[in-house]
């Protein structure tokens, strides 16, 4: 089967192209340089690779800056997934779409379900769930995962983020009023690839919503803390630099984050019997990859 994978060049698009490939899916793979999904041009011209599935894996996803240039934010997120749902249209193919726990606005008290009401806090939300509307209004074929607090091995997420800093500093201050559950981004790419072999095989699918995260809530505080007791255990970093608790109000941000933006995932663990993101072993896992410390800190 012939995947297109859109926003290849991302975070986790990087990741979900190497297993869906590891996996035998025949991918066709493309950055914004090659596909550009705010043109619906550069998106049409796609249907002459005939994919039999399309993955979304592109977005703006600068949540601070989209405050400031909220177009940009709308034309990515809301108009480049209208493009994709034209061209899944045309292909009489499956959308695969990826979203956020930032369409919430996290003051709910409990893990959201996928139908929860959701009203962003901010424009990156409310863009990411213009798109999500325009899904649900297609009628098409579509699964809309939800993600959050999305990490790996790359160079732009809170884990590497909080490396680089404690090479750095050795005191520094995390918010720990705003919980969520990390997600490793190869844990969401394995997932959404046993889905894909459902499809494949002719499994009966259920199409709409589905929330896939790590398995366990914690705050950013405590993400950090876990992050730093792993990388000084393994000979990572040499010592734990010393975390202060600072409160959203300590740590003001241009965009408002939710403070509880818990998804609740038994549904697609029920529907397509995927494992939640271990996201506890990802830190171990990745910083087994990195260089040992070697006294030059
Ligand atoms: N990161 C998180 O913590 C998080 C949390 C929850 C949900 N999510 C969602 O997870 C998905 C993947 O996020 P990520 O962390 O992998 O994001 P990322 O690293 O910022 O990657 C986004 C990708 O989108 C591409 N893109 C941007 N504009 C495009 C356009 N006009 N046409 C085609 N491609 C375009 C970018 O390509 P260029 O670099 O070439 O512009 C980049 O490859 C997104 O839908 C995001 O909303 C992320």
């Amino acid at each position: 089967m012939k995947v297109l994978v859109v926003g290849a060049s991302g975070q986790f698009g990087g990741i979900l192209l190497s297993k869906l490939r590891e996996s035998g899916f025949g991918v066709v793979a493309c950055s914004s340089s090659v596909l550009d999904i705010t043109s619906l041009d550069s998106v049409m011209s796609f249907s002459e690779k005939c994919p039999e599935l399309i993955i979304n894996a592109a977005a703006y996803t600068a949540v601070d800056a989209a405050e400031s240039e909220p177009q940009q934010a709308y034309c990515v997120n809301e108009t480049g997934v209208s493009n994709l749902i034209q061209l899944a249209s045309l292909l009489e193919c499956p959308l695969i779409n990826i979203s956020t726990d930032y369409v919430f606005d996290g003051s709910l008290g409990r893990p959201y379900v996928e139908t929860d009401i959701t009203t962003p806090l901010g424009v990156y939300g409310a863009s990411k769930r213009a798109g999500e509307l325009l899904l649900e209004e297609s009628k098409g074929r579509f699964l809309n995962i939800r993600t959050s607090w999305l990490f790996s091995e790359t160079d732009h997420n809170f884990m590497s983020a909080m490396l680089r800093l404690a090479a750095k500093k050795s005191e520094f201050g995390v918010v720990f009023d705003q919980v969520g559950c990390p997600t490793f981004a190869g844990d969401l790419a394995d997932a959404i690839v046993k889905i894909c072999n459902a499809y494949i095989r002719g499994r009966q699918m259920e199409w709409g919503t589905f929330h896939y995260s790590g398995d366990e809530e914690v705050s950013w505080y405590g993400f950090a803390h876990e992050i730093f007791e792993k990388a000084v255990q393994m000979s990572v970093l040499e010592s734990r630099p010393k975390l202060q608790k600072l409160s959203t109000d300590q740590y003001p941000t241009v965009a408002r984050r939710p403070q509880y933006s818990v998804l609740n995932c038994s549904k697609i663990q029920d529907v397509y019997g995927v494992r939640l993101s271990n996201w506890k072993n990802a830190i171990t896992e990745i910083l087994s990859a990195k260089p040992k410390f070697n006294g030059n800190r």
